[in-house]
């Protein structure tokens, strides 16, 4: 009965022009939310706030990047495009004369990863490599006006990263500014309206002779960020106060907890929905929260998981299982409650639970859903491929499933 709840989440304002017309005055208007009460003993913990938002002042179109600082970028490089598919985008290096670290772009859909290591130890990233290890360090998000976006966020309390500034070459230019966010992690702004090469200035197209093929990823669904003990509150502040996102989605640890670990998780959305942040904190339990683990092993907050989209989640499984990428397994026991937790879905049960591909539903349609493992040796940083059809949630039915096969990770890695 756990999972017959219903759900109904804010529904988001109708654009019917391309976000490219936003500007900073454009007022948005959102429709007043909806919540149906729960029916089931854990749901009533479920609540959706009312959104305070009334003017978008940072306009974004999406995300542009997301840039990972790693010990070895060529070697990861293979691995993101032998495991997942990523092609060959653009590189910046010695050999572009950059003296000190060397970046590889790759690109799959919408999808744009960087993978930047430094040459020598005294260098900044080495300092974050030596203590987060691999991780997520830059979120870049994609907006008309990256001076304005330093200006709106700044004088709203954000802490400056970068200045803004304009980077050119022979293709054009592009406007970029940074601030800080939980942890050592950042946003960058990045404006490209005038700008008609691959990728930044400084950066020359990278094309070597090994091409495997894509896996069908699409774009970044979300992008979740674990923070500290008691800190979840402050970053939704800082989303809704300095960026103009709101809260879509709470769930309190009554809800996102198994018979030993809980944390709480907020949904942050901006105006136009096209970027989402949920962020996650540790809750009290009879053994370690999944997100203590987290916050010893990369010491400090940081990006929890990546969701990447695909539009045929059984295709996608398979070719990444196939190529190595391992994903966490639930019991034979979830498929045969499955028909009657989420009732009709398009898909053959047979390949998903092959696959271990969970499913969940809202008012609005059902999503497909799986959690690889960490992609490093620290239990850090891991990916979701999820399938949406129609629904616009994050898969809450499939929680405690979830946490209990993260559990059994953590009890073989001893730090459950
Ligand atoms: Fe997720």
């Amino acid at each position: 009965m756990l999972n017959q709840r219903l759900l109904t989440i804010t529904t988001l304002p109708t654009i019917t022009t391309t976000p490219t017309f936003l500007t900073a005055t454009t007022t948005l208007t959102f429709t007043t939310l909806t919540t149906t009460p729960t029916t089931t003993t854990n749901m009533e913990t479920l609540t959706i706030e009312t959104p305070k938002l009334k003017n978008d002042f940072l306009p974004l179109n999406g995300t542009d990047y997301v840039e990972f600082y790693v010990g070895n970028a060529k070697q990861a490089a293979h691995y993101y495009k032998t495991a997942f598919g990523f092609q060959d985008l653009a590189y910046a290096g010695p050999e572009t004369g950059v003296r000190d670290k060397a970046s590889y772009v790759l690109q799959q859909g919408k999808i744009r990863i960087v993978l930047t290591t430094p040459l020598h130890s005294n260098h900044p990233i080495a300092e974050h490599i030596k203590k987060h290890g691999d991780g997520v360090k830059v979120l870049a998000l994609w907006v008309n006006d990256a001076y304005d976006a330093f200006e709106q966020t700044t004088s709203r309390g954000a802490e400056p990263y970068q200045q803004p500034q304009t980077l050119t070459d022979e293709f054009g230019e592009v406007r970029t500014s940074g601030i800080k966010l939980y942890g050592e992690t950042v946003h960058l702004f990045i404006e490209r309206k005038n700008y008609k090469g691959l990728f930044l200035p400084g950066y020359k197209e990278l094309k070597t002779a090994y091409q495997p093929t894509t896996t069908g990823l699409l774009y970044v669904d979300h992008c979740v960020g674990n923070v500290g003990w008691h800190k979840m509150n402050d970053w939704v502040n800082f989303y809704e106060d300095v960026m103009g996102f709101r809260n879509i989605l709470t769930f309190d640890d009554k809800m996102i907890s198994t018979e030993y670990s809980a944390l709480m998780s907020k949904v942050m959305s901006n105006g136009n929905g096209y970027v989402k942040f949920p962020i996650n904190e540790p809750a009290e339990g009879k053994k370690k929260s999944q997100i203590e683990e987290y916050l010893e092993f990369y010491e400090g907050e940081g990006v929890q998981h990546l969701a990447l989209a695909t539009d045929d989640i059984v295709k996608t499984v398979t070719d990444l299982q196939n190529r190595g990428v391992e994903f966490l397994s639930v019991p034979t026991s979830y498929y045969k409650e499955l028909t009657a937790r989420v009732g009709h879905i398009d898909e053959d049960l047979e390949p998903l639970e092959k696959l271990g591909i969970l499913v969940d539903r809202d008012d609005e349609g059902y999503l497909l859903q799986i959690f690889t493992k960490p992609v490093e040796d620290r239990p850090t940083l891991f990916f979701e491929i999820i399938q949406r059809k129609g629904a616009k949630s994050f898969g809450a039915g499939n929680f405690k499933a979830l946490f209990e096969a993260i559990e059994r990770e953590q009890e073989l890695r001893g730090n459950l």
